[in-house]
């Protein structure tokens, strides 16, 4: 069930790199059914194709990868012939593999570096002058930005240098320009998770950790972009909201909270 009203984004023009599936796809989606012309960017063009043919409205799927500047510039410029300059650009494209450092070469480790972090500057360095005053630029970073993880050097490292980008750009672009962050806790039936998640008996206790007890929806993530692109979040920039069911605050596990102090 969703907060915001139908028209809320009419004839605005929303961009999503990595929005070709998981939950950038439901991003781009709850956008579209808010009205606005959207644009999802990955590097397979089939699955592009079929992605802009789920999302309706008119939306367009391209092919072009984020680790390559002048490519993903084009598609911006494309974009913007086609639908006008853009609103909202949300940064989502992202690579990650468990693997332990010594278990990482130097291009592997440079890899996802490549994709997340530098693929952030290239998005947001790429579209600032194709915007229209007011827009709102999101990055999907993730826990592991703040929370060290092993398994993880990789990703955690990319994602703390999309949250200090975000800092740095709200900084610089302000006051037409809002940029924010949104930390998505673990979420259901996602490319991640499958790639990440604990099995069996582990996948039980996970939950239990997580103060809401539960792995988050796709449409829970779209909603918090579609509010940081509202006039509700209109002096919001520079932060990064974490979408996570409290998961970041610790372990929720071992907490008997039902009794008070005085019996
Ligand atoms: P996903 O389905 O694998 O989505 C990744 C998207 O990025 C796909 O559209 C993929 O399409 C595209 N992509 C990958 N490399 C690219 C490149 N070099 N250039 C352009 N596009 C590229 O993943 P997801 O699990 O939904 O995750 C989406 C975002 O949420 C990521 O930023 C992730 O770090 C973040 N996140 C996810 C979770 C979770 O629970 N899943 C939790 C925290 C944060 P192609 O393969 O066709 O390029
Ligand atoms: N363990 C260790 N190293 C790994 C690895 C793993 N599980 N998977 C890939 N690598 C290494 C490769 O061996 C290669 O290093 P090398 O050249 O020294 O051998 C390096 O990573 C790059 O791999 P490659 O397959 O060439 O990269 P790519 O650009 O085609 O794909 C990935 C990028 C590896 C991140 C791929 O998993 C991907 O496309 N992911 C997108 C989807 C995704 O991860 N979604 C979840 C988002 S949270």
């Amino acid at each position: 069930m969703s907060a915001f009203r139908d028209g809320l984004f009419d004839g605005k023009v929303v961009f999503v790199a990595g929005g070709t599936s998981g939950i950038n796809l439901g991003i781009a989606k709850r956008f579209a059914e808010l009205g606005a012309k959207v644009a999802v960017v990955g590097r397979n063009p089939e699955k592009a194709a079929n992605a802009a043919a789920e999302i309706g409205h008119g939306a367009i799927g391209l092919s072009s990868d984020v680790r390559d500047y002048g490519a993903i510039r084009a598609s911006m410029e494309h974009i913007v012939e086609t639908f006008g300059k853009m609103d909202v650009v949300v940064s989502g494209a992202a690579g990650n593999f468990l693997a332990p450092a010594l278990g990482m070469s130097a291009n592997a480790f440079r890899t996802v570096v490549d994709i997340d972090l530098n693929g952030t500057f290239n998005v947001f360095r790429g579209c600032h002058d194709l915007l229209n005053d007011n827009a709102s630029l999101i990055a999907i970073t993730a826990g592991q930005a703040v929370n060290p993880m092993a398994m993880q050097a990789h990703a955690c490292a990319a994602k703390a240098g999309i949250n200090q980008l975000v800092r740095v750009l709200a900084m610089e672009w302000g006051p037409n320009v809002r940029v924010n962050g949104i930390s998505p806790g673990p979420i259901a039936g996602t490319e991640g998770m499958a790639r990440l998640s604990p099995e069996g008996a582990d996948r039980a206790k996970h939950f239990e950790r997580i103060p809401l007890k539960r792995w988050g929806e796709i449409d829970e993530i779209a909603e918090a972009a579609v509010f940081l692109s509202s006039e509700s979040a209109r002096y919001v920039t520079g932060t990064i909201l974490d979408v996570d069911g409290g998961s970041q605050l610790g372990d929720a596990s071992r907490m008997d909270t039902s009794k008070g102090l005085s019996g």
